[in-house]
């Protein structure tokens, strides 16, 4: 089945458990230890059974009773310096792999307090990622459902919070989801892929391994400061019409890989969308996706986003239009850029 396909499944399915390896959120998170410090740090899609069970945090005497997350109730919440020795005492029972990460790094990190939500879907119990008052929070890190991410990525975004969090690489063409990414309110985290994830039954699921695609097309996704955004791509090549082909279809140029963008052309190129881990606002505008724009041609059996002329691809097809034949190939979905002045 392919990525898409899976994902979509997962969607349909609402299948929504696939719990974060600790290696993955280590290598990511640990790149944001500075933004971390002084945070709030609110994870609202971390229920994690053993909250139930009160086997992490009762002992403070701070933090409620077993009835905590009945009906919509009080948010989890972690308050490093106050609780430090116990949560440390009792960090085997966590689960969540987010919660473990954050609590045990929270004094060396200087993070401020950890909250947990803590809803579970089976039972309605806990406060949903919908229902939560992020005015207290500073920061949000989690992996939440891949069936919400859309709507959850809405919230954040409206709620003008600080995140750090796992989703889809199908957001990336989701229209409202790129338009984030077009409008600069939400990038790319560092890590190309995750490594895997652990299902609900104990079974880990490897990217390395054939049936690893949901894990190999996971991103991370956060607005805080990322290196690559300050970092200029050296471009070495130039622009010919020989080797940058015109778009039949569409007023830009075609580039096939990011590191050939061309220097020196000052219209509308198609790049992978590989070219999002890349991204320098300072050196580059967005203009769209290619499946998003205006064609000036279309004919009959035209599905591709974008058409380019050739005689000799090996995936050209023939096609008659207004009477003339053309031979035409259709390249993989691209992302529209222009050079900054
Ligand atoms: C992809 S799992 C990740 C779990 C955990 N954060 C981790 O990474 O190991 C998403 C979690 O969000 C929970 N969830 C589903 N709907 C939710 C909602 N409306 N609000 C908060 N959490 C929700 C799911 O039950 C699931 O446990």
């Amino acid at each position: 089945m392919a990525n898409k396909e899976i994902l979509l499944k997962a969607k349909t399915t609402k299948n929504d458990e696939y719990l974060t390896l600790y290696e993955d959120i280590s290598s990511e998170v640990s790149r944001f230890k500075s933004q971390l410090k002084g945070k709030n740090i609110l994870c609202p899609c971390d229920w994690d059974e053993s909250y139930d069970g009160e086997l992490v945090f009762k002992e403070e005497g701070y933090v409620g009773p077993s009835t905590l997350f009945d009906k919509g109730g009080t948010i989890k919440n972690i308050d490093i310096k106050k609780s430090k020795k116990k949560v440390e005492k009792n960090l085997k029972h966590i689960k969540c792999n987010f919660i473990k990460f954050l609590v045990s790094h929270a004094d060396d990190y200087k993070i401020k307090s950890i909250s947990v939500s803590g809803y579970n879907p089976k039972n309605n119990k806990g406060v949903r990622f919908q229902d939560i008052d992020y005015s207290k929070y500073d920061l949000v890190i989690t992996n939440p459902p891949f069936s919400q991410f859309r709507d959850f990525i809405e919230i954040l975004i409206k709620n003008k919070m600080k995140f750090l969090v796992i989703g889809p690489l199908t957001a990336l063409g989701n229209k409202i989801t790129f338009s984030y990414i077009q409008a600069n309110k939400m990038w790319l985290g560092y890590s190309s892929q995750l490594s895997g994830f652990k299902l609900p039954n104990g079974k880990r699921i490897m990217s390395k391994d054939k049936e690893g695609s949901i894990p190999r097309a996971c991103k991370w996704y956060t607005n805080l400061d990322v290196s690559y955004r300050n970092d200029r791509m050296i471009l070495t090549e130039k622009y010919s019409s020989k080797k940058y082909p015109k778009y039949f279809n569409y007023s830009g140029i075609e580039v096939s890989k990011t590191n050939e963008i061309p220097a020196d052309y000052k219209g509308v190129m198609g790049v992978p969308v590989s070219f999002i881990s890349k991204f320098n606002p300072k050196q580059f505008e967005i203009i769209g996706k290619s499946f998003q724009t205006q064609k000036k041609i279309r004919w009959e059996g035209d599905k591709a986003a974008f058409w380019i002329e050739s005689k000799t691809h090996p995936k050209r097809k023939e096609f008659k239009i207004n009477g003339k034949k053309y031979s035409l190939y259709a390249p993989f979905e691209r992302i529209l850029i222009k050079h900054k002045n």
